[in-house]
């Protein structure tokens, strides 16, 4: 290992989360890469979806059933991804995302939020990760691989509305450095735990905080559009490529980091 190689083929990664539209995206570039792919989701349907795509384009993969919040469920995952590659190289802790009832808006004050929807945001962020991370935790520490979890712009500088997803997404960034520490004090000083950290995406989670009906900005997509230097929304292709690079030995100095991919976003006041 020189520290230069992008070379990822035959890794074997871990990704949940895999049936939506990032990993998806991150497991379609993975495989293509030549990696091997576990897809778990909670939705069995929406990775055998990403598995058929990976295998029209000769990749390699295996959809699993899997739920981050649930211990059982993830061990049985794990018992699954081993029979299957024999071993855990690259975990990604993909699974996470929003609902609209933990969002303010017009009709949903900070006061009368149900603490049910702040705690489903906080635990599929929060709690899916570490979840999962002590569930495959070993096999990462014996294979001397790499974590990736997937913070956000939030996690930087808390965003409007959204109280519950920038306070968990804070937190995956915290836990991203923390358990960075932890594996090489305690497994491998080897061992590389990063986050990405996507800028504005369009996709079904954020919808109808960014566009109205008729498909026109709304008041915070203008905003976004303006404070983001490049002038678009990213693509969920365009995770992939840094992802690859975290898998591979050409970051074999990168610890601990959240990586921003945001077309310049967090570089900008917007003044
Ligand atoms: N879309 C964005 O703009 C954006 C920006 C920054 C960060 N992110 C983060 O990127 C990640 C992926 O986001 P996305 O937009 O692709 O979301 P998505 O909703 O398209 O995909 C999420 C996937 O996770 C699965 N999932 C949900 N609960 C689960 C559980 N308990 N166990 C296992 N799987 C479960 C869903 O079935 C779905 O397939 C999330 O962590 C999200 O917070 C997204």
């Amino acid at each position: 290992m020189d520290g230069t190689s992008f070379d990822v083929t035959g890794k074997v990664a871990v990704i949940t989360g895999a049936g939506g539209v990032i990993c998806g995206a991150m497991a379609r570039a993975m495989a293509k890469a030549g990696m091997k792919v576990a897809l778990l989701d909670l939705f069995l349907d929406r990775a055998q979806e990403t598995a058929e795509e990976i295998a029209a384009a000769g990749g390699q993969s295996a959809a699993v059933q899997a739920n981050v919040l649930d211990k059982e469920s993830l061990a049985a995952a794990r018992e699954a991804v081993i029979a299957r590659f024999g071993r855990v190289d690259v975990l990604i802790n993909g699974a996470g995302g929003n609902k609209k009832e933990a969002s303010t808006g017009p009709e949903l004050s900070f006061f009368d939020m149900p603490i049910d929807a702040l705690k489903w945001v906080f635990d599929l962020n929060v709690m899916g990760a570490v979840l999962t991370t002590q569930a495959f935790g070993r096999d990462i520490a014996a294979s001397e691989g790499v974590v990736i979890n997937i913070a956000s712009m939030a996690s930087i500088i808390p965003l409007t509305n959204t109280i519950a997803y920038s306070g968990a997404k804070a937190a995956v960034a915290n836990f991203t450095q923390w358990m960075a520490v932890h594996f090489n004090q305690n497994y491998s000083e080897k061992i590389r735990v990063n986050a990405i950290a996507p800028g504005f995406l369009l996709t079904e989670q954020n919808r109808f905080l960014m566009q109205k009906e008729d498909g026109s900005p709304t008041p915070r997509g203008e905003k976004v559009l303006a404070k983001t230097p490049m002038g678009r929304y990213g693509a969920p292709e365009e995770m992939a490529g840094p992802v690859l690079w975290l898998c591979s030995d050409a970051a074999s100095f990168v610890n601990g980091a959240i990586i921003p991919i945001d077309g310049g976003f967090s570089a900008y006041w917007g003044v």
